[in-house]
């Protein structure tokens, strides 16, 4: 047991601390008012390593692990959430899957650009009709004498999807075989047959771009089926629970940020002639922001060991990272909740940005699967039932 980080860990959480606090809080307010997508930040992002921080270097990435991942992720959103959940599906949904799955050839032509921040990836498994009950997917891959695929069919709540290069794509290829009917494909966006549907505006996030993507007879070679042939929904599956764990660390650092505006503000703010922090209520509340900020911490910095662990002797790790997302999620609304009322009127003004943290903390419980959906994973690892 060693509680210590190592320099590496160390040295990329230096690093997107630094990025976040002098290029991402200033303008954080700003592009979520405007509801447009950090580009040039992004971009930069790539250039220091952190949009593919878990993808070997020979593949345009930084080669680190998934302690690493996690520790930047919490900086990043500590800034803001909406550049951290661009992060975080580039890096997980898109690079991990890719990278676990893909051949020689689709990583060195997939992975490099977006790991590197070239170009930004997006997944695409949720339908308009089809969230939670993700194998209830009506999109269509069908396979041609030629070995190729013609695509038809409509994903919608795809993040980066307005401006994704590449798109790991699942689709039913069988439906008659259920979840093992679907497969999985690398959508190339510059190609004939995808378009772009409407923009969503959000509640929160409102700087990371979301739309619904529609496929006319899009024609995609073997060469760009992921995996095998059925294997697409276990791909989906094993990179929602590395996903997990990048939106658990994401809340976290949604929490901390909100709990240290809490921790300033109750010292600072007066009232009935003294400090607020000194009044009980106020201090009940803090103490309990604390201990779940704190176990959140841990269970994301427990999940991302367990991935690491797996990936290096195999085994699995979805108990670990559905115990992290749930209560980091639950408690970055708790937190983000309790930072709004012990700052009164200015929790809920905009020249303060904990109104912004409240809004982002919302998403932290649905996407990447619902709290609801983390209850089930849970309880079915550990009681063997269905
Ligand atoms: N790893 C590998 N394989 C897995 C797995 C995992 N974690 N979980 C399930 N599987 C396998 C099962 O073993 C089973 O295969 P076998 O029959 O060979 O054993 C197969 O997948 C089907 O599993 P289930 O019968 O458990 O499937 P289900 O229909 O009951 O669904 C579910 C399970 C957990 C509810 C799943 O559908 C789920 O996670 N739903 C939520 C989807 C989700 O998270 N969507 C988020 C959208 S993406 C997003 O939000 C991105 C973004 O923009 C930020």
């Amino acid at each position: 047991m060693d509680f210590n980080f190592t320099e590496d860990q160390l040295s990329i959480q230096a690093v997107a601390r630094d990025f976040a606090q002098k290029r991402i809080a200033p303008v954080a307010a700003e592009f979520d008012a405007k509801g447009e997508f950090p580009l040039d930040n992004i971009r930069e992002m790539g250039a220091l390593g952190l949009m593919g921080i878990e993808v070997p270097v020979e593949y345009g990435g930084a080669g680190m692990d998934s302690v690493s991942y996690a520790l930047a992720m919490i900086e990043i959103a500590a800034a803001d959430c909406a550049h951290s959940t661009i992060m975080s599906v580039n890096n997980t949904l898109y690079c991990n899957g890719l990278l676990k799955f893909g051949t020689e050839e689709q990583k060195q032509k997939y992975v490099r650009p977006i790991a590197a921040g070239e170009a930004i990836g997006a997944f695409a498994l949720t339908e308009p009709q089809s969230g939670s009950d993700a194998t209830a997917m009506k999109l269509r891959a069908v396979k041609q004498a030629d070995g190729s695929f013609v695509i038809n069919g409509k994903k919608s709540w795809i993040t980066s999807g307005p401006v994704a290069k590449y798109i790991l794509l699942f689709a039913m290829t069988d439906p008659a075989k259920g979840p093992k009917g679907i497969s999985a494909f690398l959508i190339d966006t510059a190609r004939e047959g995808f378009h772009r549907g409407k923009t969503e505006p959000k509640l929160g996030i409102r700087a990371s771009a979301t739309c619904e993507i529609e496929f006319t007879d899009y024609r995609v070679g073997a060469e760009d089926l992921i995996g095998t042939e059925g294997e697409g929904f276990k791909i989906a599956m094993g990179v929602l629970d590395a996903g997990r764990i990048g939106i658990a660390s994401q809340a976290v650092g949604l929490s901390r940020a909100a709990y240290e505006a809490t921790i300033a503000y109750s010292k600072d703010r007066k009232a009935f002639g003294q400090s607020i922090g000194s009044f009980q209520m106020i201090q009940q509340k803090i103490a309990d922001m604390k201990c779940k900020l704190d176990a959140s911490y841990w269970l994301v910095l427990r999940a991302a060991w367990a991935k690491q662990q797996a990936d290096k002797n195999g085994g699995k790790f979805s108990t670990e990272a559905a115990v992290a997302k749930l209560t980091a999620s639950e408690s970055a609304m708790w937190i983000t909740h309790q930072a709004v009322q012990i700052h009164g009127g200015m929790g809920y003004s905009k020249e303060m940005p904990l109104e912004r943290y409240f809004r982002d903390a919302k998403i932290t419980e649905i996407y990447e699967g619902t709290s609801e959906i983390q209850r089930m994973v849970i309880a079915r690892n550990e009681t063997g039932l269905r």
